[in-house]
């Protein structure tokens, strides 16, 4: 596809779910790829499927800063350079705030905000020095309205709302061309809520999953048309929902 042959992609979250599809839909077009998640098994194997000539993969935990730096090694040294971001990764371990499970509280805060500032100082250097580049991050529904029983989460899909889009204005004036766009599931057929706890409300959240929730094929052709513009058009925002979602 036009725009996306032989661009170098750099997914967080890559082990499953809107990652794992991403990277085969993106691989499909021409892309090569650097995957980064923590189950190392699941990269190498979609490496070996896309191809490990055009597919590299490391072990990493974005909430690590050094890890994202290797990561961007990594894709410096098989590929040359990196084109795009994807800013994917993240967790829901949802519940309300009274349950006071500040764990989860932090675990959300250093993989929903800190994985993608660290992936992004990891790239910055690189883009603002080839005045080219494209961040895409996968916020939420819960990143555009308030969400009872999911407060922390929603906060942290406001936060990279807000800050890519303050970023993109500096880019704007540092005339650094770097595109930047915030993709907004709905419901995805994926495996965030294994990490929420049994109880009634996860019961009828995973129905309404069985019932509407899309595969994770929607977003990834999201994310390919954000990435296939010309280099002077920016997809800003993309809402993709079901349709019976609200
Ligand atoms: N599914 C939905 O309905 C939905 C809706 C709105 C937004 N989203 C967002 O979509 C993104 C992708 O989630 P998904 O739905 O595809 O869920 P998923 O299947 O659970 O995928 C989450 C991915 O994030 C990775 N990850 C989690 N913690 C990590 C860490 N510390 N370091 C590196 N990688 C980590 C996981 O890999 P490892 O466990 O192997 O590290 C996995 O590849 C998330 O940001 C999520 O908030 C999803």
């Amino acid at each position: 596809m036009q725009n996306v042959e032989g661009k170098v992609v750099i997914i967080t979250g890559a082990s499953s779910g809107i990652g794992e599809e991403t990277a085969r839909v993106l691989a499909q077009n021409g892309a090569k790829l650097v995957l980064s998640a923590r189950r190392e098994e699941r990269l190498r194997a979609l490496a070996e499927e896309l191809g490990t000539e055009r597919v590299a993969y490391l072990k990493s935990d974005v909430s690590c800063q050094e890890d994202m730096q290797r990561l961007v090694a990594l894709a410096k040294e098989r590929f040359g350079r990196i084109d795009v971001l994807f800013a994917n990764a993240g967790v829901m371990p949802a519940g309300n705030m009274s349950e006071l499970k500040v764990k989860d509280w932090l675990s959300m805060v250093d993989i929903n905000i800190k994985g993608v500032l660290f992936s992004m100082a990891a790239v910055l250097p690189e883009f603002t020095a080839q005045r080219s580049g494209q961040i895409i991050v996968t916020s939420s529904l819960a990143g555009t309205k308030s969400v009872p029983g999911n407060a922390v989460y929603c906060g942290t899909k406001h936060f990279v709302r807000t800050m890519l889009d303050s970023f993109h204005s500096e880019s704007v004036m540092e005339h650094t061309n770097i595109r930047t766009t915030i993709i907004y599931p709905g419901a995805i057929k994926t495996e965030l809520l294994n990490m929420v706890a049994p109880s009634e409300t996860k019961q009828m959240v995973e129905q309404f999953y069985q019932n509407v929730a899309l595969t994770p094929d929607a977003i990834a052709s999201a994310v390919l048309y954000a990435v296939s513009q010309p280099d002077n058009v920016d997809i800003s925002d993309i809402v993709v929902r079901p349709t019976q979602e609200g």
